[in-house]
């Protein structure tokens, strides 16, 4: 018979290993945690607050990128003062009260008409300097401010014709319009220059093929004689340029439920006679660009079961009314990037000498385009929505603080009609 005190003794062991082990596994746990939390944690838990609660642009954030900035170098022969930095800003600003008070009416207004100087130093101030991230004298001369001495200024006055034209011509009349306008910071986002037009996705993953584009003709049969297609695309191209073909020259052709200009278009693939391989790929590519350029999956467009259909559920419960309609809505913006890309010189951008690289604050080279032989950066999906279905930058009338003055949250000429 065994003594009870080696009993104790054994239990003893097994207690004080099963102990052990409890010890080094919650030390392992709270070690990897710990690991895990100093690395990943913060950054998910930013990504989980911002997706839960995404925050829209708001005039402050523009100020602040130029008051947070270092005072920057003026180039050489350009006569106008640093337009960066907190001194810049608080120049800027009471050059322009002083000027206001003497000039209670505008000077040389074109598209602003009709606002007094006070509503237009309010506009400036909070939508345009802070739109783009760059105070008063990236623009003007602080002493004159009704003149027109430098082509960023003139360049601006085209961009308020641009968005004035974009807001009446396309997103007043989206179907089930939800009430957000284009304005600068919409594309802007707080930088003057080199803006994405397409997601990083897309930039990643498109194959470097070469693929035979046969676009459709105005009564939607393909085109396969390549002397009858337009120049860009008799050859075969590098898939990445048929996508952006499709962004920059898209057309409907067929309506589909008598809704002017709704239905098939220059991205549909079945039609009497098929489509080829290549234009499968394309349309997967473009598909996928538009998926990624807002975020989403495809059934937030698409009823997955029925690719060709529109949807139209916009008065179905409230998940319904969130994704109806936005087959036809992409339809009109494809018909909004066709018109800027096709109007972008008139709309006076500054042309480059030559396409910026990425590591010098460029964009991808998706973003730019060569039109009449000069070299722009153009604006695609990626450029407004840059991964939100509503872009985060676009402004709502709604969002009016009470008692704000309706036109100078965002001028009606600049808003079009609605
Ligand atoms: C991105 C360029 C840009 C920036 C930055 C900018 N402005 Fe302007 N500003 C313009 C343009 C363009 C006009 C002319 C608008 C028109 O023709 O309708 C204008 C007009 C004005 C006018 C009216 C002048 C007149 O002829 O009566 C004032 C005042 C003014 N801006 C003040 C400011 C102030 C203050 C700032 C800085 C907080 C500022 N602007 C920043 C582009 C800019
Ligand atoms: C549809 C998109 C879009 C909207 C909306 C827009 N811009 Fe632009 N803007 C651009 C792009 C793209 C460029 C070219 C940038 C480049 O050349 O790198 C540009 C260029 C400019 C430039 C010339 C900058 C430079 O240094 O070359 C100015 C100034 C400007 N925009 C002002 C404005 C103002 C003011 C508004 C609001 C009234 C506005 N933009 C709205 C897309 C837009
Ligand atoms: C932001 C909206 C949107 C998203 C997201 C989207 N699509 Fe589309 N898709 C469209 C539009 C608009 C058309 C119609 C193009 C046309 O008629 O020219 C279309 C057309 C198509 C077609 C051809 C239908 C036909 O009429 O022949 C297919 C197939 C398709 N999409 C697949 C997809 C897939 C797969 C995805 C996900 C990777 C996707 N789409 C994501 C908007 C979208
Ligand atoms: C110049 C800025 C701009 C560009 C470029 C742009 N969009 Fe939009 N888009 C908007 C604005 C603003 C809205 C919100 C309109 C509203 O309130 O209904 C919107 C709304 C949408 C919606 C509806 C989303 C919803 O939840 O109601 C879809 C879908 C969409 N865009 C797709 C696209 C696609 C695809 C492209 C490229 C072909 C594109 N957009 C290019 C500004 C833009």
């Amino acid at each position: 018979m065994q003594s009870p005190t080696r009993l104790s003794v054994r239990q003893a062991a097994i207690f004080v290993s099963v102990a052990v082990g409890f010890f080094v596994a919650i030390v392992t746990i709270a070690t990897f945690w710990w690991i895990y939390s100093l690395t990943l944690g913060p950054e998910r838990a930013v990504a989980a607050a911002a997706a839960a609660n995404p925050t829209r642009w708001s005039p402050s954030d523009g100020a602040k990128v130029i008051t947070a900035a270092m005072t920057n170098t003026v180039p050489l022969g350009d006569n106008r003062q640093p337009w960066m930095g907190q001194v810049a800003w608080t120049t800027g600003v009471q050059a322009g009260q002083a000027w206001i008070t003497t000039n209670p009416k505008t000077v040389n207004v074109q598209v602003l008409v009709g606002l007094t100087s006070a509503e237009v130093w309010t506009y400036m101030v909070q939508y345009v300097a802070g739109g783009l991230g760059v105070s008063c004298q990236y623009c003007h001369d602080i002493n004159n401010f009704s003149a027109d001495t430098f082509p960023q200024k003139v360049a601006a006055r085209n961009m308020f014709y641009l968005v004035s034209d974009l807001n009446t011509q396309f997103i007043g009349r989206l179907p089930n319009w939800r009430g957000n306008f284009i304005q600068c910071a919409t594309c802007h986002n707080n930088a003057p220059q080199n803006r994405e037009a397409v997601s990083t996705q897309f930039v990643n993953s498109v194959p470097p093929i070469q693929v035979t584009v046969d676009p459709l003709d105005a009564k939607g049969v393909p085109i396969t004689d390549p002397t009858k297609k337009p120049e860009a695309i008799r050859n075969q191209v590098a898939l990445q340029d048929a996508v952006l073909y499709y962004m920059y020259n898209y057309q409907i052709w067929k309506p589909f439920d008598g809704t002017e200009g709704s239905g098939r278009g220059s991205l549909a693939l079945t039609y009497t006679g098929g489509r080829t391989q290549d234009q499968v790929t394309i349309n997967q590519n473009a598909m996928n660009n538009n998926a990624w350029s807002l975020g989403v999956g495809c059934n937030f467009c698409h009823n997955s079961r029925n690719f060709l259909a529109f949807e139209l559920n916009a008065d179905g419960p409230a998940a319904n009314a969130v994704y109806g309609y936005n087959k036809l809505k992409t339809q009109v913006m494809m018909e909004m990037t066709t018109y800027i890309e096709q109007n972008w010189t008139t709309y006076g951008a500054i042309a480059k000498p030559s396409i910026p690289l990425v590591a010098a604050g460029g964009a991808s080279k998706f973003s730019y385009r060569t039109l009449s032989g000069k070299i722009y950066n153009v604006p695609g999906c990626f450029t407004c929505h840059r991964g939100a279905n509503v872009p985060l930058n676009a402004i709502n009338q709604a969002d009016i603080p009470a008692g704000a003055a309706g036109n100078v949250f965002l001028p009606p000429m600049i808003r079009g009609v609605k």
